[in-house]
């Protein structure tokens, strides 16, 4: 059995639900372009909201960290991960976290404690040292020489603001030496491997911090780190997760891998993050902002070192490697077989569109930096402009010669030219109650009315497909084989505009899931949602399985106003709306 399965399995036999993974874009929160851990799509529940599935879950969900593009290429980075984690939502703590995780790592992946060794929050003048955990460590076995406390690595939270808490961090001995008898937390043959985040505070983007209403412990694990780890390899590409894209690599470029570990581990890498993206139901194409530009930049990043590989750019390389990550990943991730064809077009598109310009581009490189000198912002914005060059290529390009860019200018020319959209230029985590405005409640309730003005206009099969929503505006995927036409565009916002105007009270009821279905309450998946559920009904019109929030009446929306329709992937189209 493996790594995933064995975890879902050990937390389910100690009561918790195993919950879907959540997209690898968040469905609802303007203020990341990607879930960078387990805990993200949970985080209105860690601050309070009851969770449909109940106070103890668990699941294995897809995550992407983008920032350190420039670390891709050694033996430990990833621009994707799956983080195994298992939560309480104010039901156990410490005691059963710890003995969870200790019986997880010693019983079921047979890892000795002698190998084992971790670490505790040592306190602050804020926070107190975390003795319950120290103690409970110690009665579990651990030598107190394994137990270090250290403070800065022992406090987590997502970026600046949101819930967050001190932490254990579990390391395992990845080393062929002897084991040290005193743990050290730096020495890297010590690889963390899980880490058990108990989350009661809340810090505020001042960093003030609060009590959470609940007491939660939030888990990760990574999937790569540890699968490592249990094979004995020192490098992750050479883990089982890798073989057969790394092989294929090495058969398709005619090369070893020895020697060719960098461009070969990034090119495994891209592509396979650009898989996830691609699949995901929401839709994302490369272009030049947010998501788009991260996935255009995987991409091209990965095109530029088949092309060091010696592989032939012209051909589908990129399609075969997506193949087997398709084949190897499809049984967690369903979206990978459905959206296949998607993800093919995708990369085979984007592959054309640069191959036109990366000769040419690499030719204006060398022009560049023909007599030896550092690239400035302005060229480097050209090699981007013209030659579609993102700014870490040709940085990369420039150290392989030992030459500098001016990024900063780049950055400067970049955003003259380019509105770049909050959550690209603050490229950061909020945290926090997300989509929770005023605006976006009036939004998420604005969603409910489109779905059901579309089911009447279009037709029955019309069906929610994917939705975001932003202070500025809401987007809404749904299934329909054809673009709309003016008329029905009018008679959806003309019928969405006469609810809003009759007032009609949005009522939030829970029942079981049976109940709901057969009140004919609408809903994405209903296969994954637990025996008791909440639905939102809008007057006579709307009945969606929901968690909210919306507003109390739809007389507070304003006028619903349609701005764009276009096509989002194969038989989903997207309307752009907003209240005015
Ligand atoms: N959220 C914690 C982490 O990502 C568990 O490490």
């Amino acid at each position: 059995m493996n790594l995933k399965d064995l975890y879902i399995d050990f937390f389910v036999s100690k009561g918790h639900k195993q919950i879907p993974s959540a997209p690898v874009v968040p469905e609802n929160d303007p203020s990341v372009l990607f879930n960078t851990a387990g805990m993200q799509p949970l985080i209105p529940y860690l601050m309070g909201q009851n969770h449909p599935f109940g106070p103890r879950l668990c699941d294995c969900q897809k995550c992407i960290r983008t920032n350190d593009l420039e670390e891709i290429g050694d033996s430990t980075h990833h621009t994707f991960f799956e983080q195994l984690g298992n939560w309480s939502l104010g039901d156990y703590f410490k005691n059963e976290a710890i003995e969870w995780s200790f019986e997880f790592l010693t019983k079921v992946l047979k890892i000795p404690v002698e190998k084992l060794a971790v670490t505790v929050y040592g306190g602050s003048d804020k926070i107190p040292f975390d003795e319950e955990s120290y103690n409970k460590w110690l009665s579990l076995g651990l030598p107190k020489e394994k137990i270090a406390k250290t403070v800065e690595d022992n406090f987590w939270i997502a970026g600046e603001s949101g819930p967050c808490g001190p932490d254990t961090e579990m390391y395992c001995w990845k080393s062929e030496e002897e084991v040290p008898e005193v743990f050290d937390p730096e020495d890297t043959r010590w690889v963390e491997i899980w880490n058990d985040v108990f989350m009661e505070y809340y810090m505020d983007v001042d960093g003030t911090i609060s009590e959470l209403p609940k007491k939660n412990v939030d888990t990760g694990m990574g999937v790569e780190r540890t699968v490592s780890v249990l094979e004995g390899v020192d490098d992750n590409y050479k883990s089982s997760i890798w073989k057969e894209v790394i092989d294929l690599i090495v058969s398709i470029s005619g090369l070893p891998y020895e020697g060719n570990e960098k461009s070969m581990r990034i090119l495994a890498d891209h592509v396979r993050t650009a898989v996830f993206i691609s699949a995901d139901s929401i839709g994302i194409k490369p272009s030049n902002t947010d998501q788009g530009y991260i996935l255009r930049r995987l991409i091209r990043r990965a095109i530029r070192h088949a092309k060091k590989l010696n592989i032939n750019v012209e051909s589908e390389f990129l399609g075969d490697i997506a193949k087997v990550i398709i084949q190897k990943y499809k049984k967690y991730y369903v979206e990978l077989e459905q959206n296949e064809q998607i993800v093919l077009e995708v990369l085979h598109d984007e592959k054309e569109r640069f191959n036109k310009t990366l000769e040419k581009g690499l030719k204006e490189f060398e022009r560049v930096i023909k007599n030896g000198q550092d690239i400035d912002g302005v060229s480097a914005f050209h090699l981007y402009d013209t030659y579609g060059f993102p700014i870490e290529l040709t940085v990369e390009l420039a150290s392989e010669r030992g030459l500098n860019v001016d990024i900063e200018g780049f950055n400067k020319k970049f955003l003259e030219h380019q509105e770049l959209s909050r959550t690209a230029s603050s490229g950061k985590f909020k945290g926090g109650l997300a989509g929770n405005s005023e605006i976006e409640t009036k939004y998420h309730t604005a969603t409910h009315l489109l779905n059901a003005a579309l089911k009447i206009v279009v037709g029955p099969d019309v069906h929610q497909k994917g939705s975001n929503i932003t202070e500025e505006r809401m987007r809404f995927d749904f299934s329909c084989d054809h673009k709309l036409s003016d008329e029905e565009k009018k008679q959806t916002e003309d019928l969405v505009n006469r609810w809003i105007k009759e007032g009609l009270e949005v009522i939030v009821s829970e029942m079981s899931k049976e109940e709901a279905i057969k009140s004919g309450a609408e809903c994405m998946f209903i296969e994954k949602y637990p025996d008791v559920v909440t639905v939102y009904s809008i007057g006579h019109v709307s009945k969606e399985l929901c968690g909210g929030p919306h507003v109390k009446n739809t007389n507070e929306l304003g006028t619903f106003r349609i701005k764009k329709e276009e096509a989002s992937s194969a038989g989903v189209r997207r309307i752009k709306a907003v209240l005015e």
